[in-house]
């Protein structure tokens, strides 16, 4: 089944809001979501007013997982046409979303279930209503949290709280996601956006190429070795003096030089692209 109008975009202030639109089915990622999703990361990757990327859902609901009807029950019988769809379910909110080019923040404002959390994974930070609902509800319905779920949670989670969600399937809130270091932080739903507009204007101000470079550090250091990730570092580091023009010494320690600003307090004011 074909739908339209899954993910709505809105761009303000240089932050782009992207929105789960299925608030019916508690914006459970159905095929059509997915690929909307999918197109809508590749256009905001390229888009020059937005610097920082928000991921929210319509309604009650941040995003009920992937939608088990379509995707499970109806393409059972179609392979090529499940793995299609799961290669995409998988690439933007394990990859694309990851090393996007731009900050993201997921802003969970309701229900966060099973490929639910990959999206909240993907994202570089994430901050939670204290009433949304948390839960790997696959193991209630005879399964386990599969695709890039497991995956996720073995990215963020301790052993423990990891295996005690997936095994158990009980719920928890904003608190407890707070407290186990799934999210950031956890505000009541009614402050949930200012709180989470503050962070994103905050990021806004920052160099986008330093940003970027901080992101990438991060994510690809995990996966190397301590002699990579140095060198990889070093090779960043000229990469980001390349594109930003060698700015961060000129303007940025420059000005400090200079006794125009403290870094150790706030960002330089001249970042503008
Ligand atoms: N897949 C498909 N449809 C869904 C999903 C889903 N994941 N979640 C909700 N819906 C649909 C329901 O079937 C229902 O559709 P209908 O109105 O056409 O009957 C509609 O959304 C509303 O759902 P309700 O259950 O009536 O809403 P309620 O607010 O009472 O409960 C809740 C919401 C708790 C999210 C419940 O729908 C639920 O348990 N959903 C399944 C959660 C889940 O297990 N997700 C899959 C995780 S595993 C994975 O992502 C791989």
């Amino acid at each position: 089944m074909s739908e339209s109008n899954t993910i709505l975009v809105e761009i303000e202030n240089a932050v782009a809001t992207v929105t789960l639109n299925r608030p019916t089915k508690r914006n459970a990622m159905s095929p059509s979501l997915h690929l909307e999703m999918a197109e809508t990361l590749e256009k905001l990757r390229y888009e020059k007013t937005s610097r920082v990327i928000v991921v929210t859902g319509a309604g009650e609901s941040f995003c009920a997982g992937m939608d088990l009807k379509q995707f499970f029950v109806d393409l059972k019988d179609n392979p090529p046409e499940f793995d299609r769809i799961f290669r995409i379910a998988t690439e933007w909110r394990f990859r694309t979303l990851r090393y996007f080019p731009k900050p993201t923040i997921a802003m969970i404002n309701g229900y966060c279930f099973g490929g639910a959390f990959s999206i909240v994974e993907g994202c570089d930070l994430a901050f939670a209503a204290k009433e949304a609902t948390f839960g790997l509800s696959e193991i209630n319905f005879k399964h386990y949290p599969g695709g890039s779920v497991s995956k996720s949670l073995a990215n963020l989670l301790r052993p423990r709280d990891a295996l005690f969600y997936a095994m158990t399937g009980r719920t928890f809130k904003g608190d407890r996601a707070a407290e186990i270091g799934l999210i950031n932080a956890a505000y009541p739903l009614a402050e949930l956006k200012k709180e989470v507009m503050a962070v994103a204007a905050e990021l806004a101000t920052k160099d986008p190429d330093a940003l970027s470079a901080a992101k990438d550090a991060y994510r690809f250091s995990l996966e190397m070795s301590a002699e990579a990730a140095l060198n990889y570092a070093a090779a960043k580091s000229d990469q980001l003096s390349m594109r930003q023009n060698d700015s961060w010494r000129s303007e940025g320690i420059g000005d400090f030089l200079q006794g125009k600003y403290r870094p150790g307090l706030a960002a330089h004011k001249s970042t503008d692209k």
